[in-house]
């Protein structure tokens, strides 16, 4: 027998199931980005990701504070994250501010009732009554998946452990298209591209613009086989090699990731790899003049600070689209833009 309580509850489980349905089984059509959950790339069109796109150079602007906007005047953003962040954190927050919006912040774990023991699905339950989207930073794989099948509200998902960084990559997509170009982009990815979880969701991105992709790194840090595989498999040129000096002489960009220290299971294996990398003005003599060097950031080693005066940097800049970026994926997920 249905009482009112089943029914909502029924309702609710049609929601979510058409909700996974979606972000599992097709590409993501233009249609469908209110209420949608941000998990993987491998969710996104190429058609859907130029939307994007054009949507963030159209709000780069206000992003740049010479035109003004409050098309998210009355909207709430909550911000819950488990690891540490700058760029992801405070950009969501530069995005909502710039569009009229709030945003809630959970703050730190300790001072939090996660301190005294409360779940993750609690909490992510707790904040869907505060919110109207929710942007979640956690180290466990597939948490942002699990979230997004408990609430009504949009997930982004801003890192699972080494799982997927989809923001990134659309801010990093930006970055390619905005100071080089994206079709065909002889592009290498150097550093730890095992752990990287940028690199991960990048590569699957790059494959819809057919990039011609150069993994460098050192054998213990490889891409795993499964990206590879999957990368063959959409005819992607992939090259692999432990030598940036021979990558470096025939590629537009460079991108280069952070060896992710806290995901080694051994910290021997880390000060192994530590120092693998280094890019400094010396090597990009060799480069193309043209050549674009992005990065994730936070650098630790892998490129001298000598770097940052030349034409090649472009990682302070790929920091700052990440506002257009988030203010486009936050202004169509919550449904005043199409
Ligand atoms: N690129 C990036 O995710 O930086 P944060 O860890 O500072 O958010």
């Amino acid at each position: 027998m249905y009482n009112s309580q089943n029914t909502s509850i029924l309702v609710k489980w049609i929601y979510q199931f058409s909700k996974y349905y979606i972000s599992c089984n097709s590409f993501i059509s233009l249609m469908t980005f209110k209420d949608l959950n941000i998990i993987s790339m491998k969710d996104f069109s190429r058609e859907t990701i130029d939307h994007i796109l054009n949507t963030a150079e159209k709000l780069e602007p206000v992003a740049r504070g010479v035109e003004k906007s409050d098309i998210l005047d009355g909207k709430v953003l909550s911000l819950l994250f488990f690891e540490p962040s700058t760029r992801t954190r405070m950009s969501f927050e530069t995005a909502m501010i710039r569009l009229g919006g709030r945003v809630l912040n959970l703050g730190s774990v300790e001072a939090s009732s996660i301190a005294k023991g409360e779940s993750l699905a609690d909490t992510i339950r707790v904040v869907e009554g505060y919110s109207d989207a929710i942007v979640l930073r956690h180290p466990k794989e597939g948490s942002a998946q699990m979230a997004s099948e408990l609430v009504s509200v949009p997930i982004i998902n801003a890192g699972d452990g080494a799982g997927h960084h989809p923001t990134q990559t659309f801010l990093d997509l930006y970055t390619i298209r905005r100071e080089s170009h994206l079709d065909g982009v002889k592009i290498a990815l150097a550093g730890d591209l095992k752990y990287g979880r940028t690199v991960h969701s990048l590569c699957y991105a790059l494959s819809l613009y057919g990039a011609e992709i150069t993994l460098v790194s050192p054998k213990e840090l490889r891409l795993p086989d499964e990206i590879i595989y999957d990368l063959k498999k959409r005819n992607i040129k992939v090259t692999q090699t432990d030598s940036i000096e021979e990558a470096i002489r025939d590629i537009e960009v460079l991108y280069v990731t952070r060896i992710q220290k806290e995901r080694f299971p051994d910290p021997a294996e880390y000060n192994k790899v530590a120092s693998s990398l280094l890019i400094t003005p010396q090597l990009l003599e060799k480069a193309d003049p043209k050549l674009k060097v992005m990065h994730p950031l936070p650098r630790i080693n892998e490129i001298d600070p000598r770097v940052d005066d030349t034409d090649h940097a472009c990682y302070f800049n790929q920091s700052f689209y990440g506002v257009p970026v988030r203010m486009a994926l936050l202004a169509l997920v919550m449904g005043v833009l199409e």
